[in-house]
Parts: C-alpha cells; structure tokens; sequence
C-alpha cells in the first residue's frame, strides 16, 4: 500500500479570515488516488489496482486497522475517472456502475463507520482532465447537491478544460454551493495551480475566503526527481505562500508535508514525509 500525507502546518500563521465551514484547522491528512493509480479503470485485468469502490474501501480498512486514522489521517479520497461517463436522466453526476456498484453514499457510509472521511473529484471545465464529465458554471449547484446527498466530506475541484474567465467565476460559485448544501464539505481548489501559483495572477486573500486548501504547483509524479522539484518551488516562493496559510487555509504541495519551509536550504528534505512501502 502506498500513503502519503497531504499537507501539513507551517509554523506561523498570521491572522487571516478563512471560509467559515468550521474545518482543516490543521492541514488534511489521508490518502489520494491519483499519484499512484491514475485513471486505471481496467477491472477486469487489474481487479486490485483499478479505480473502483474495492480500492477505497481497502484504503479505509488499512487507515483505520493499521493505526494510521489515530495520527489522523481520516481522508480517502477518490480523484480522477471515478464516475460514468454520462450524467443520469436527471442530470446528475453518477459513478461507473461497474467498478462503484454500491454507490458513493454506501461508500460514504463504509468510510464513516470506520472514523473516516470521503473526498470525491471534480473538474471546472466541460471534461475533468481524464475525460468524464466536468462541472461546468452551469452544473455546479446540483453536483455540490449531488455530494452532499451522498454524504462527502470533501471535494476537490480541479481545472482542465476551463479557461481563467470561467475559473474566476466558478471557483467562488462552488465555494458558495457547497455551503448552500448545508452540510460542511471541505474545499480543495486546483485554481492557483492552472494560474502560475503567484500573483498577481493569483489572489491568496481570495483563495483563503473560499477555499480551504489549495493546490499551488504541478502534480506530484512517482519519483524523488518530482519531490524535489516541488520542495524547491515552494521553498523559492516561501515569502508569498507562508502568509497565505492559516488554519481552515492551507497551501497544498500535493502530498508533500513542508512543516517549515524557513529552512537553510541544506536541511530542507529532512522535513519532507512521504511512506511509502
Ligand atoms: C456557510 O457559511 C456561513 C457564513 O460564512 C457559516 O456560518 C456556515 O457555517 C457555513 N455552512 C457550511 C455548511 O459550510
Ligand atoms: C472562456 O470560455 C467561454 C466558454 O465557456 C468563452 O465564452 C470565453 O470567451 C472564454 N474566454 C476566454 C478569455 O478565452
Ligand atoms: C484579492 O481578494 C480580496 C478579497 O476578495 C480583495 O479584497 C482584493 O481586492 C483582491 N486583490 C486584488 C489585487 O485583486
């Protein structure tokens, strides 16, 4: 099995306003599909490595029985390629009926007997970057329905195949419809991410009013070249990012832990932690 810890705290926080959904005042920690399994959705040939409720469910067994929710890492979250590739006669995003037989709620359910929490995956734009069903400006107040019908506890919103106009616009929109729902899911946003990361482009005092963490920088591939690479974006924009955070908001390396990034650089990846087996 393959963990890696979402993000985690910088040491000083300045005082900041946050969204108000009362969560991740500290940094989410738990476990994300995509690094290690893509958009796999060949059950029939790889039954134990394909996006389907089987390995969420196993992600949630080893969280909760191998002592990891006690360090409080309670997310598992579904990414990429998790639905159909049709909305159903209602309009409404629906999971591949072959690899999530049981549907999200049930596996919402299987999660939060065991103490732990279910982030699901969406995109801005017409398609999410594998290809399925995006939720576009249009869409966005009956899929944040959609998700808190089935009980998520957080939703990652990513931004393929939208353009700046259209992420202006949506990213609060959603922020505004998963508060609507009434029920507190938190917030991930890649917006910052297909933005270059800094401003002027980006708004951090924006972000932390309607996101509660935010993904910064390229995804994180499977090797140390990767790690690296991210470790030193963020360490060269130290002085923008740290003020940007604060509990309830949160800089997302992808699944990278910087605690301090005030570091002689030397030292830098002594604070890096990523378990890997
Ligand atoms: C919605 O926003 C209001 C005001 O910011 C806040 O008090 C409330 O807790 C939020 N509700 C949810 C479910 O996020
Ligand atoms: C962004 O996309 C929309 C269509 O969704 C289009 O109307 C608009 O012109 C585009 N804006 C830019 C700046 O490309
Ligand atoms: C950034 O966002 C904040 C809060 O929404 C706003 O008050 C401020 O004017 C924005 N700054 C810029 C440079 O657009």
């Amino acid at each position: 099995m393959h963990l890696a810890l979402l993000v985690c705290a910088p040491a000083l926080f300045v005082a900041t306003l946050a969204l108000d959904n009362g969560l991740m005042r500290t940094p989410p920690m738990g476990w994300l599909a995509w690094e290690r399994y893509r958009c796999d959705i060949d059950c029939d040939s790889d039954p134990k490595n394909c996006i389907s409720e089987n390995l969420f469910m196993d992600m949630a067994d080893r969280l909760s029985e191998d002592g990891w929710r006690e360090l409080g890492y309670v997310y598992v979250n579904i990414d990429d390629c998790w639905s159909s590739k049709e909305r159903d006669n209602q309009g409404r995003l629906q999971p591949d009926p072959k690899r999530f037989p049981g549907g999200i709620k049930k596996l919402a359910r299987y999660l939060h007997d065991r103490g732990l929490k279910l982030g699901i995956y969406g995109d801005m734009g017409t398609y999410t970057c594998g290809g399925y069903p995006g939720t576009p400006v249009e869409k966005i107040e009956i899929d944040a329905q959609t998700f808190a019908e089935w009980e998520v506890d957080m939703f990652k919103y990513d931004g393929c195949y939208s353009n700046a106009t259209e992420q202006e616009q949506g990213y609060p929109l959603m922020s505004k419809a998963l508060n609507a729902t009434g029920r507190p899911i938190g917030y991930s946003c890649s917006w910052p991410a297909y933005q270059g990361g800094l401003p002027p482009k980006v708004n951090y005092t924006q972000l932390g009013e309607i996101c509660n963490l935010w993904r910064n920088y390229g995804d994180i591939q499977d090797s140390w070249d990767s790690v690296l690479n991210i470790i030193d974006w963020f360490f060269d924009n130290q002085d923008v990012l740290i003020p940007a955070a604060a509990p309830g908001r949160w800089n997302d390396p992808d699944m990278v832990c910087l605690t301090d990034m005030r570091l002689r650089r030397k030292k830098r990846v002594k604070y890096f932690l990523l378990s890997d087996k």
